[in-house]
């Protein structure tokens, strides 16, 4: 039996939920630049994950189903029936296993820099190679390795390295764990009936624009957002791209309702 943890979080505004998860490594405050961009527009919810920020770390693996699981009890500990979720790449992977899970709670997905397919073998061999380092030499080894990747703004990256070096050693390894095992989800997504819209970063070392094109292909085009300046951090490198594709999707929410 899996220890449940009780995510921290933020909220802003009020109107339809929306919760945002940040990527691997990462925390709540990566979405603070849109904040101010969308909080007359709706009620957002800002939690750390599980071994994340300030919210409890728990032994691994953290499979993205139970991730999502902490986020269907977040909801329903506010007595939120539906939400729209917000995920970015990590936090991405959380919200298709969400939609599989609980597809009754979902009105609507908004993707930030993430992939819908699972891990190759290198990157499975490489995630465990990382494993083995975190546990000898802590979370430097992936501030060293990760900040500088994630942005192509010099000035982001000190912050960048002192938020993935404050992650808990076990919110690391068990988040590597956990997307190592994760499964496809390029059918689910194919197959939504929700709306959903994609932000995807030029610059972006970790999913490349061309991955982000070919995987929304059958997205119809006024969905799929691009920021031609940002890496993989398209909310703090563009929070105006991603504030004008979550206020598309919050439209679009409120037009099936
Ligand atoms: C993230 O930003 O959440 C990670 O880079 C995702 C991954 O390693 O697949």
């Amino acid at each position: 039996m899996e220890k449940m943890v009780s995510l921290v979080f933020q909220e802003f505004g009020e109107g339809i939920p929306v919760v945002f998860l940040h990527g691997f490594a990462l925390n709540h405050t990566i979405w603070n630049p849109v904040v101010p961009l969308l909080r007359s527009e709706a009620r957002l919810i800002l939690p750390d994950l599980r071994g994340h920020g300030r919210s409890e770390s728990s032994d691994g693996p953290y499979s993205m189903d139970l991730m999502a699981k902490d986020v269907k009890c977040m909801l329903e500990k506010l007595e939120i029936e539906k939400a729209v979720l917000v995920g970015h790449s990590m936090g991405g992977y959380i919200a298709q296993a969400f939609a599989r899970y609980y597809p009754e709670r979902l009105a609507g997905l908004g993707f930030v820099a993430t992939r819908f397919t699972p891990d190759t073998s290198e990157k499975i061999q490489a995630r465990f190679k990382t494993i083995r380092s975190v546990e000898k030499h802590g979370a430097e080894v992936i501030a060293e390795d990760m900040a500088d990747k994630l942005t192509t703004r010099l000035d982001l990256v000190p912050s960048l390295y002192n938020m993935i070096k404050k992650t808990p050693q076990a919110g690391l390894i068990g988040g590597l764990k956990g997307m190592a095992q994760r499964i496809d989800s390029t059918d689910l997504v194919r197959g939504l009936r929700i709306p959903w819209v994609f932000v995807a970063g030029v610059k972006d070392a970790f999913v490349p624009v061309e991955e982000a094109r070919a995987m929304t292909a059958g997205l119809a085009s006024d969905r799929y957002f691009e920021a031609a300046e940002a890496g993989h951090m398209p909310m703090l490198e563009s929070p105006e791209v991603v504030a004008d594709a979550l206020k598309l999707l919050l439209r679009l929410v409120e037009n099936r309702d």
